[in-house]
């Protein structure tokens, strides 16, 4: 079966420029999307941090960063779309911005993109992904790999998928990048279906840089192009039209 080699949607990106400490400028920022077009990337959801007072960056700056960018990468690619969200940092009362409006959920669906500390407690961790499903939405875990009281717990991903978490995982991490055993337990989550996306959550064009080639590279060698196509393409494509998975 021929490679799958564009069509990818990536769910997790800072994208926009001078909203949070991803693209430092909006030179940058196409960069950004230049080289994620190049490694077949379609659409992209654009998810700035949301931090109370640290990142929590008015919704009308953030619409105008997004909007600019927009147009200047559909003028350079046409089929290229995007959409915006934010990477909500969980603290109490984050739910009612949500539900005000002040924290964008993912392309206007009811999903909504999720991060914690590393060190959080599991308590905190499971009492934060439920009070974002009791307030309606259905919460995606970013980068669920760097929770330790999550991610080294079989039972504990079990459990926050049961009561309706999805699991993101980061495109370098797929590709050993994050070290060598976190990489080995990300490959085998996927194998036992426990992942539901791979995004790049790229932040600039250096260190950071939207990586979805060194990922897909792994990738083959291991699964077929259904489950690639799942993580990459079908599952992300499912959040921006707010279907169930
Ligand atoms: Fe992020």
């Amino acid at each position: 079966m021929r490679d799958i080699k564009n069509g990818f949607i990536d769910i997790h990106t800072h994208v926009i420029p001078h909203v949070d400490d991803g693209a430092a400028n909006s030179a940058v920022s196409m960069k950004m999307i230049d080289m994620a077009y190049k490694q077949g990337v379609r659409k992209i959801v654009a998810t700035p941090h949301y931090e109370v007072d640290k990142y929590d960056e008015n919704q009308e700056i953030i619409h105008e960063y997004f909007y600019k960018l927009k147009d200047m990468a559909v003028k350079n690619y046409p089929d290229f779309e995007m959409f915006l969200g934010n990477e909500v940092y969980y603290s109490y009362g984050v739910v009612d911005k949500i539900l005000s409006g002040e924290i964008n959920t993912m392309a206007g669906s009811r999903y909504v993109l999720m991060e914690f500390s590393p060190g959080d407690v599991y308590k905190y961790i499971r009492e934060g992904v439920l009070d974002v499903i009791n307030a309606g939405f259905m919460p995606i875990i970013a980068h669920v790999e760097r929770y330790e009281n999550v991610f080294n717990s079989r039972d504990n991903m079990e459990e926050l998928r049961n009561v309706g978490a999805y699991m993101q995982v980061n495109s370098k991490s797929v590709a050993g990048q994050g070290g060598f055993f976190r990489g080995r337990k990300v490959l085998k989550y996927i194998r036992e279906g426990y992942i539901d996306f791979i995004a790049t959550d790229a932040h600039s064009t250096g260190r950071r840089a939207p990586d979805i080639e060194g990922c897909l590279n792994v990738l083959r060698k291991k699964f077929d192009n259904d489950t690639i196509r799942k993580l990459m393409i079908e599952n992300p494509k499912r959040v921006i039209e707010n279907k169930l998975i």
